[in-house]
This record gives C-alpha cells, sequence and structure tokens, in this order.
C-alpha cells in the first residue's frame, strides 16, 4: 500500500503518455497522492483535463504560470513529494536532466529536487539504443537517478525492440518495492534466471532442463526483503514474479546485453542456466533434410556473463553470487569455479537426476565463500531463496 505517500508524476512527450493515465488511478487505488507535471509535448497526447480528473488535484503545466508560484513555488513542487516518478521519460528530458538544462516546469523540478527519482523511459529502439541516450542514461544511473524499464516489444512507430515503456502495473510495482521496508531497500540488485535458447534455425534452438524455478523464488525473496531487482530471465517454464523488473531474453548474447544495460547494480545473483556454445551462423532458413548428409553444426563458446561482471575494474557490483549445478564431486568443482570465476559466493548443487532438483521443487545446495563450504539442508526452492536472500540481505548492509 502507498496510504499517504505523495507522488510527483512527471509525464513527458511521448505516446506512451497515454499509460500514464492508468498509473495515475492504480496509484491512487493504493492510496497515493498524485500530482501531476505535463510537459508541453504530453498535452499532445494527453490533456489536462483527463489527468486532472484522475489525480484529483490541479494539473501543473507553466514554471511562469504565477497563479501556481503564489500557490506552490516550483521549489516547494520538487520537494514536497516523496518520490518523482517521470513516465514516460523521453529521450529529450532524459538528455536535459543528464547535462543539468532546466528551461521549462518539469525540467526545472527535476533539477530542484531532492527527493529520490524513479525514470520509465520510452522511446523509438533507435533512440533508445543511440549512443547519446545509453551515455545520458549512464550518467543518470550514476547520479542516483532510478530506472525502470523500458521493455521489449512492438512499438508504436512499428517497430520492434526495447524502447516501451513498462506497464503501468510493473511501474506501480517499482513505486511500491521503493516504498517497501526491509533491509534491502534502496538496493538494486539484478538476477539471471532460467535457460538460454540457442538458435539452429528459426525453429530449432539449443536448451537445457532449466525451469527458472530458483531464479525465479531468489528474485521474489529479494524484492520482499525491498530491493530493486532486475531479473533477467531466459525463456523459463515459471512465470517471472511480481514486483521486479523484468527482462526477457532468449539468448546468452542477449542475456549478457541485458546484464550490461542493467549495471550498475549493488550486486548480482546469476541464476541462470546459461548455455556454455551457440552455433556460430544460425541459418535464417528451416534447415532442410537433404541426400547429401547431415548438416554440420559449428559451435561458439559463450560469453561467461557471471566471469565477466565478477571481474569488472571498475564498478564491479559490491556482491557477486553465481550457482553451479555439478553432476559429481560438487564441492570441489564449485569451489575450483569460484576462483576460476572471480565470483564472491557459490551456490552449488547436485543435479544429478537421480536428485530431481533440476525442474523440481526441492533444492539441496553448498554455499561456498571465502570462509569454505557450507552444506544447507534439503529444502524447498523458495526455501533456499528465503535463506539466501537473507544471507545476501546481511552481507550488504554488514
Ligand atoms: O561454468 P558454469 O556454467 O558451470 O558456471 C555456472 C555459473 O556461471 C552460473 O552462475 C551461471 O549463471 C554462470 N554463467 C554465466 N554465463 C555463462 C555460463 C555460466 O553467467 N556463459
Amino acid at each position: 500500500m502507498l496510504a499517504s505517500k505523495r507522488i510527483l508524476l512527471i509525464i513527458g512527450g511521448g505516446i506512451a503518455a497515454y499509460k500514464s493515465l492508468d498509473l495515475i488511478r492504480r496509484l491512487r487505488e493504493r492510496g497515493a497522492e498524485v500530482t501531476v507535471v505535463l510537459t508541453k509535448a504530453a498535452e499532445e497526447f494527453v490533456t489536462p483535463l483527463s489527468v486532472s480528473a484522475l489525480a484529483g488535484t490541479k494539473v501543473y503545466r507553466d514554471l511562469f504560470d504565477l497563479t501556481d508560484e503564489a500557490e506552490m513555488g516550483h521549489i516547494q513542487l520538487s520537494r514536497s513529494a516523496d518520490l518523482v516518478v517521470v513516465a514516460p521519460a523521453t529521450a529529450d528530458l532524459m538528455g536535459k536532466m543528464a547535462s543539468g538544462l532546466a528551461n521549462d516546469l518539469a525540467s526545472t523540478l527535476l533539477m530542484a529536487t531532492d527527493t529520490p527519482v524513479l525514470l520509465a523511459p520510452a522511446m523509438n529502439v533507435r533512440m533508445w539504443q543511440h549512443p547519446a541516450t545509453q551515455r545520458n542514461r549512464a550518467t543518470l544511473a550514476a547520479d542516483g537517478i532510478a530506472f525502470f524499464g523500458p521493455n521489449d516489444g512492438d512499438m508504436a512507430c512499428g517497430e520492434y525492440g526495447p524502447g516501451r515503456m513498462s506497464e503501468p502495473l510493473e511501474i506501480l510495482a517499482a513505486v511500491e518495492a521503493h516504498f517497501a521496508e526491509g533491509p534491502l531497500r534502496g538496493k538494486r540488485i539484478l538476477v539471471t534466471s532460467g535457460p538460454t535458447h540457442e538458435p539452429i534455425d528459426p525453429v530449432r534452438y539449443i536448451a537445457n532442463r532449466s525451469s527458472g524455478a530458483q531464479g525465479t523464488a531468489v528474485a521474489r525473496a529479494l524484492a520482499e526483503l525491498g530491493a530493486h531487482v532486475i531479473f533477467v530471465t531466459g525463456p523459463a517454464d515459471v512465470p517471472p514474479p511480481a514486483g521486479v523488473e523484468v527482462v526477457p531474453v532468449q539468448s546468452a548474447r542477449e542475456m549478457a546485453d541485458a546484464v550490461q544495460a542493467a549495471l550498475p547494480v549493488d550486486g548480482g545473483v546469476f541464476a541462470a542456466a546459461v548455455a556454455d556454445w551457440r552455433v556460430v551462423s544460425a541459418s535464417d532458413r528451416k534447415l532442410k533434410k537433404s541426400k547429401d548428409g547431415l548438416p554440420v553444426l559449428e559451435l561458439a563458446e559463450n560469453p561467461d556473463i557471471l566471469k565477466t561482471v565478477s571481474r569488472m575494474e571498475q564498478g564491479r557490483p559490491g556482491l557477486v553470487v553465481g550457482f553451479a549445478a555439478e553432476t559429481n564431486d560438487v564441492i570441489e568443482n564449485a569451489t575450483a569455479k569460484r576462483l576460476r570465476k572471480g565470483c564472491d559466493w557459490i551456490v552449488a548443487n547436485d543435479v544429478s537426476p537421480a536428485t530431481g532438483i533440476m525442474g523440481g521443487a526441492e533444492n539441496a545446495v553448498i554455499l561456498i565463500s571465502d570462509a569454505g563450504a557450507e552444506e544447507w539442508p534439503r529444502m524447498s526452492k523458495s526455501d533456499v531463496a528465503a535463506q539466501l536472500a537473507d544471507r545476501i540481505a546481511a552481507k550488504m548492509s554488514g
């Protein structure tokens, strides 16, 4: 619940502004007081009348509206909120924020505020991927601005890719997570989960038996302790948990890119069963049976995501946790893996078919750290997740 929380919602000028109308309703349903600022461009997409009807208050539009200055100056407006949400955050607004421009009400409020700011970007895929936008994103993240999304998907402009604003319920979950009490409140934690699919041709792929159950449970447990979780998931059998930022991917290389895009983070849990190899030149046409013999699939090694993050020289997350699925000599193999990858902890488990762990509801893990190996009793995957989240919280706040 968001009872009596004061949210200042800045709506930028993009087609996704229509979703912000629903966001206002959802926030108010949960008890939040919502004050809305519209940029000039936003007024091309939603009307001040519909916004104020939904918000139940006056809408703020102009920096030089003297009545507003008499009622509530822009400085006070920027500081009277518990959280500032910018949705949609356009490329233009991000650019202004990153370079410290303040030439209208929205950008002035964003410079004047001392309140935490959450951005939900929305723009064309190429604009999102443009080096200038990515530079601005990194600058703003380093300034302590939180991001939520964008999601992958079909765009109003007919293209496909990252750039869609997160759905109102997802943004709502992020707002609730921001206010959640818990030892991980204010921490940004990345979780990878699920298998990856490595394409052979448009209809066939290489995969593994990971269901994503353990990674999903870890993400849920961390969010319950108040963390902002960025959940990068391959095609899993189980649905993603509520209250986390979901980044769906297919292949290992997509997962590596999504992980890079999520940085910087305070911690990372790499529970995904990433395929070690991909097919070098996946065919863009379905391979056919041929009298000339069998197709030969040449394999290349995938990037090792855990190792790359663990060995970052700058901006390495404070705690990096890997998983090790082993079928024999679990402690020896996992201990060597911890050193090889350079991560802080390894959660090791025996996935021999007889254990029923891969794809099952239970897990029996050994936590390997610089203090040695600690065997946990067999328990449900959600209990393993809760215990691991508690340990992560203790480490991060210690
Ligand atoms: O080397 P191995 O696959 O056994 O290592 C397992 C750990 O490394 C897991 O935490 C897994 O998520 C991570 N990993 C990765 N990228 C890869 C392979 C594994 O992040 N390409």
